[in-house]
């Protein structure tokens, strides 16, 4: 890594800190950001965000399906989040009779709604601080363990305690890397109907190509009701339940927002590290993740190819090739924009900063070596994160061997082993064969299969490597024998096995080669790198612990925000639009121009539906255009945000809905690592799009006269 000029380092003193925009703020303290929010713009207050005395927007936000945010617009439970965050549920409602996922889904009353099992939205009700309880008699030069101990006894202690005085599910979780506890109330609601959703052509618009990237046009929602029993309170499944009437639902804003306006997004962002030492930040951004790219995007070529062969391969890999490839163009993203923001080297700079101070004064004494320290764990770290790195990226990729790894179990049975539980296992493998050969392509597993495995024995030493790939002599001869021989290519194979099982051929089943490879790597990682990588990465917490508090302490004035752990937060910043190059300016939004201009009707993400064509032409936007005369469809902010804040409402000054955050600019994508204000957009779709589509597309007009429009 090179060093930096002085006056760069001069220039960068204190570079991660009190940026607007960046941090994902604790709703409960945000009287502490007040000020500078108003002077932003905004023109409410932090008790109409977050109160325990009345009524405050809080009220209207959820926790949707464990991953996701939704917020409430209706007093009738009515619920807005991604068309992404309701995929699952909406492919499992769709068949070919009824392909919501292709078509859509509109319910025209509330006796359509259709019930999801499964699904949950969860409210948060009040937290509290509870630091001082969980931290009681707790030192900083305690052994681990012992701490360990303590924090998890004081912990379920009050949590006893507390649910004594409540029928709020409580938990209590760390913030500030355990520098700081608090308690959650939560309400968990069940009972949650899907009402609507936009055509894939619509809520997908731009696939995996627009993915991670501006301009975006993707109109990414989808519509949910709550339901509750007759008092309101969380309640199965019922068809006398009825709609949950919220404490507050979101106004809708009609007016859109100026570049430069004040923007604010609440909701649950997952999970952020923007307190890593350099040397983590260097390991991630420039080892890890190029070669968790590198192989990625191999096999997405290889995927490409097949899939433009043949339209049936494109379904069958479209969601592998999703879920691969969302990660693959992210840390793309990540290492850019580290680099090019000269991350590392800031990061540095900023802890020699750190260790000056701490050398300054003896009760500093315990941040002296902490750099030392991160080093050598990340040092000893390495080898072992790139093991785990080639196992689950080159070998685990492989479908039949990933696929065989279910049947471990079944390959260890005796006779001893009860039949009831045999059966069951059987029963379980029948479900989970069905559900992967209908997505297997086998000429595609073979050819990943071999570039994988080469990519592997190239890269990684001998004595780091599973036995297996130490036996290998040639890669295609031993990937053509083993996809040959083994059952797991062929489906009616592991039919007539599930079929007819009896105890005696687990041993056969034991010895597949593709289960074998399985085994040789699970027990690899077992046996040399699992031990390693959770010491250290332990360790590792309880450095960060540390450094964490010492920096808290050596800039005492400063607000710090959390790293995000799926808890509640505040985050704002403006709408606007970025510079991603020298010579380029990204406008702040998009419209149904940039639609008609990707129109393709060759290439799958780019279908536009004859239906919103026809809308273009005449111009029918209602009181949904823009002041401009167009409709917008997306737009960009500088409000920090991360997965998990899919679906989360992004608000006005005035506390009204503007738009649900879906995505980031790949070019600011490291904001979970850094957050830098002059590259990090989130996008979300306007809401005037989602309302257009509700009302002039769909005729779904009942839906809008049961919300709050501020025209
Ligand atoms: N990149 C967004 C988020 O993580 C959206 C992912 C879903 N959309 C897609 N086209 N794959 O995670
Ligand atoms: N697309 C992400 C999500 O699904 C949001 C992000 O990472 O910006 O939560």
């Amino acid at each position: 890594m090179k060093r930096l000029s002085l006056s760069l380092v001069l220039f960068m003193l204190f570079p991660f800190f009190a940026k607007a925009g960046e941090g994902m703020w604790i709703p409960m303290l945000l009287q502490y950001n007040e000020k500078e929010m108003q002077e932003m713009g905004m023109r409410i207050t932090a008790e109409d965000i977050y109160s325990i005395n009345h009524s405050s927007l809080k009220d209207a936000i959820v926790l949707f399906g464990g991953g996701c945010t939704g917020e409430i617009v209706s007093d009738y439970g009515l619920l807005l989040t991604n068309h992404h965050c309701g995929y699952d549920y909406i492919q499992r409602h769709s068949s070919v009779e009824h392909d919501y996922l292709t078509n859509g889904f509109w319910a025209m009353n509330r006796g359509e709604e259709l019930p999801c099992p499964g699904l949950s939205v969860i409210f948060l009700r009040e937290m509290r601080d509870v630091t001082d309880q969980v931290l009681a008699d707790i030192t900083i030069d305690m052994p681990e363990d012992e701490r360990q101990a303590k924090v998890d006894e004081h912990i379920k202690a009050i949590i006893a305690d507390v649910e004594k005085e409540t029928n709020y599910k409580v938990s209590i979780k760390p913030y500030f890397l355990g520098n700081e506890y608090y308690l959650l109330l939560n309400e968990v609601y069940t009972d949650v109907r899907l009402v609507g959703c936009p055509p894939s052509n619509i809520g997908k618009f731009g696939g995996d190509t627009d993915n991670w990237v501006w301009p975006r046009h993707t109109g990414d929602f989808s519509i949910f009701r709550v339901y509750a029993d007759k008092d309101g309170h969380p309640a199965v499944y019922s068809e006398d339940n009825v709609p949950y009437k919220p404490a507050k639902h979101l106004d809708i804003s009609l007016k859109g927002a100026e570049e430069g306006d004040f923007a604010f997004v609440f909701g649950y962002p997952a999970r952020t590290n923007e307190y890593l030492p350099s040397v983590a930040v260097d390991q991630e951004a420039n080892l890890i993740d190029p070669i968790t790219v590198d192989l990625r995007g191999k096999v997405l070529d290889i995927y490409n190819k097949y899939q433009e062969q043949d339209p049936k391969v494109r379904i069958q890999y479209a969601s592998k090739h999703a879920s691969i490839g969302n990660g693959w163009k992210k840390w793309m993203g990540v290492t850019e924009g580290i680099n090019h923001f000269h991350g590392v080297e800031k990061k540095e700079a900023y802890e020699h900063e750190f260790f000056d101070w701490a050398m300054q004064s003896r009760s500093r004494y315990m941040y002296v070596n902490l750099m030392k320290d991160f080093k050598k764990n990340y040092e000893e770290l390495e080898p072992y994160e790139l093991a785990y790195t080639y196992m689950a990226e080159a070998g685990m990729r492989i479908e039949i061997v990933n696929f065989a790894g279910r049947f471990v179990k079944l390959s260890e049975v005796t006779k001893d082993t009860p039949q009831d539980e045999i059966d069951m296992m059987i029963t379980n493998l029948k479900a989970s064969a069905e559900k992967f050969y209908k997505d297997y392509y086998e000429p595609i597993d073979r050819e990943v299969a071999a570039m994988l495995l080469s990519e592997y024995l190239k890269a990684q030493p001998a004595d780091f490597r599973p036995a297996f790939l130490n036996d290998i002599k040639d890669v295609n001869d031993y990937v053509g024998k083993m996809f040959d021989k083994s059952m797991f290519t062929d489906q009616a194979k592991v039919n007539t096995l599930l079929d007819n099982f009896k105890v005696n051929n687990a041993k056969k089943l034991a010895n597949d080669p593709a289960l074998l490879v399985y085994q040789s790597l699970i027990g690899f990682y077992r046996e040399k790198v699992y031990d390693h990588i959770k010491a250290l990465t332990e360790d590792n917490a309880r450095l960060q612990r540390i450094y964490m508090k010492g920096q808290m302490e050596m800039q005492p004035e400063k607000r710090f925000s959390p790293d995000a752990n799926f808890t509640l937060r505040v985050t704002y910043g403006k709408v606007e639009g970025f510079r991603p190059k020298d010579g380029m300016k990204y406008n702040h939004f998009t419209t149904l121009e940039g639609i008609m201009q990707k129109e393709n009707p060759d290439i799958y993400d780019y279908v536009v539906e004859p239906r919103l064509k026809q809308l273009y032409n005449t111009k029918d936007y209602g009181r949904y255009a823009d002041k401009d005369g167009t409709m917008h469809v997306a737009f960009t902010a500088s409000v920090h945000t991360t997965g998990g804040n899919s679906g989360s409402p992004i608000l006005n000054a005035d506390g009204q809905l503007l738009g649900l955050n879906f995505d980031r600019c790949w070019e600011g994508t490291m904001s979970d690592l850094i957050y830098d204000p002059d590259i990090c957009r989130n996008i979300s779709v306007d809401i005037r799009y989602v309302l257009f589509i509700i009302d002039k597309f769909a005729g779904a007009g009942h839906l809008i006269n049961e919300m709050t429009i501020v025209e």
